[in-house]
């Protein structure tokens, strides 16, 4: 694992940026791997400037979303079909034929996990995925617990990612308890991986990731086991190594 500590959000940000962009540059027709939540923001606003400044170009690039939440449709602000279509596909030059999100209103999960793993194999599979970490430890919705499933899987949100993320929403009741993810071993396939974390509420999982041990109770940490991961983070989220 290569760790670049970074001054604050903005500088992580903008390293991470440029690390996308040298990906895409040196192949054009580049299989991302995208995250959500408040961490990438500031990378997908970077991304964007950088594309207006004629420094990018997404044009052949595919994108893979890493996890959904079920049952919100996409027009739901707090879905990622709308988080990013907002915050990155509409400011860019990206096919949308090319974006795939999983489809958390189907009626039939299994299907869905399986023709997304399919998607992603027959892709070429993920040059590059970007991931943020959970502060239970988790990556795309893969949480703590004794045992993994490694395939794409429908999962029920841990009580402290609920927690997390209901700031998004006006009431805890309304953060959806069950999302689909993309498993462990979808994300440990792509070539290259880049974890992104900002802020001391990090600090204790960052630690865990990068020198605690491999174990399910912090899904980040078999990030461990990949030849090709590249951690950014900021200060106060590298407080604790
Ligand atoms: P955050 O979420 O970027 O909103 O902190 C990260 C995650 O839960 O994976």
């Amino acid at each position: 694992m290569r760790v670049i500590i970074e001054k604050d959000y903005q500088a992580m940000s903008k390293k991470a940026a440029l690390l996308v962009a040298s990906q895409v540059r040196l192949k054009p027709s580049s299989v991302l791997g995208l995250a959500t939540g408040s961490t990438p923001l500031g990378m997908y606003d970077e991304l964007i400037e950088m594309y207006e400044d004629d420094e990018i170009d997404f044009s052949q690039v595919k994108t893979f979303n890493l996890d959904e939440y079920c049952n919100l449709s996409p027009e739901n602000p707090q879905s990622y079909h709308y988080y990013m279509q907002n915050n990155f596909f509409k400011h860019i030059n990206i096919s949308p034929e090319n974006t795939h999100l999983l489809n958390g209103m189907t009626d039939d999960v299994k299907k869905e996990c399986k023709s997304y793993d399919r998607k992603i194999k027959r892709s070429g599979g993920i040059d590059l995925q970007v991931l943020g970490i959970g502060p239970n430890g988790h990556i795309g919705f893969n949480e703590p617990g004794k045992k993994l499933n490694v395939r794409t899987h429908e999962v029920e949100l841990a009580e402290e990612t609920i927690e997390a993320n209901s700031r998004f929403f006006d009431t805890k009741d309304e953060v959806p308890r069950r999302a689909i993810t993309v498993g462990i071993a979808t994300i440990l396939k792509s070539r290259r991986i880049l974890l992104l974390a900002s802020g001391r509420n990090k600090a204790k999982a960052i630690r865990e990731t990068i020198s605690g041990y491999v174990s399910t109770q912090v899904p980040a940490s078999l990030l461990q086991t990949h030849p090709e991961v590249t951690v950014i983070i900021d200060e106060e989220a590298a407080d604790l190594i």
